[in-house]
């Protein structure tokens, strides 16, 4: 599928095979996201911009590519996306951050809205949105659309885990957004949560089960 990455990587199988397994705990969960994050985020912006500069080694001056200036802003989607943003900072450590805070309804698994902070020419920015869990899909199409409302053009989606039904959804409902998962599983449940999976991501990351 154009605009769909699933990475195939033996690092990444490996960090995620640890981070699904039940007996994982806080920190390490903590850490294994971030990993995986600063991982993803190395696959994603290879279409970064970069811009010519002159760099003067100890021998002679040379042109070089550097990544065009405060061009980023990541976008994680909470709670679980929070999880996500130290690991793209290590990559982007200026890089804005601006919240969306989502829940799914529990019976109806529909996205709810309760927040939105977003920085300052976010409209000018390449967004990158983070949530560790793809299901059914629909809080990143709520976000990307929130984005979009707010005049963003250049949208990338990253997670870790991503059901086949919420890729095709999210595919479906913005095919110019480009999606990042580190791994693709089976199916969603009869609660929608996604199988083999890891189970619930925020309540893993936050020790709140
Ligand atoms: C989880 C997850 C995603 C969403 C994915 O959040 O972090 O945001 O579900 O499901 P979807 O693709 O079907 O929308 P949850 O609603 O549990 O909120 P939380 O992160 O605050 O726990
Ligand atoms: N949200 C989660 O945290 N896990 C799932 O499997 C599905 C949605």
């Amino acid at each position: 599928m154009e605009n769909v990455t699933i990475i195939n990587h033996p690092l990444m199988s490996h960090k995620v095979a640890l981070l699904r397994d039940k007996n994982t705990n806080t920190k390490q969960f903590r850490e294994l996201v971030e990993e995986i994050a600063t991982l993803l985020t190395y696959e994603a912006f290879k279409d970064i911009p970069t811009e010519e500069i002159m760099v003067e080694t100890p021998l002679e001056v040379t042109p070089q590519q550097v990544i065009v200036d405060n061009c980023v802003a990541i976008i994680p989607i909470l709670r679980a996306g929070l999880g996500m943003v130290n690991g793209v900072h290590t990559l982007f450590p200026t890089a804005k951050v601006g919240h969306i805070g989502m829940y799914r309804d529990e019976e109806t698994c529909q996205p709810q809205e309760y927040y939105c902070k977003l920085p300052l020419h976010i409209e000018e920015k390449i967004c990158i949105v983070l949530d560790p869990m793809l299901a059914t899909g629909g809080s990143a199409i709520a976000a990307v659309d929130l984005l979009k409302a707010k005049g963003v053009k250049h949208i990338k989606c990253m997670h870790i885990i991503a059901a086949p039904e919420g890729i095709e959804a999210l595919h479906k409902a913005h095919p110019d957004v480009q999606i990042y998962c580190a791994t693709q599983d089976r199916q969603l449940n009869e609660h929608s949560y996604i199988l083999p999976g890891l189970g619930d991501a925020g309540d893993r990351l936050f020790g709140t089960k």
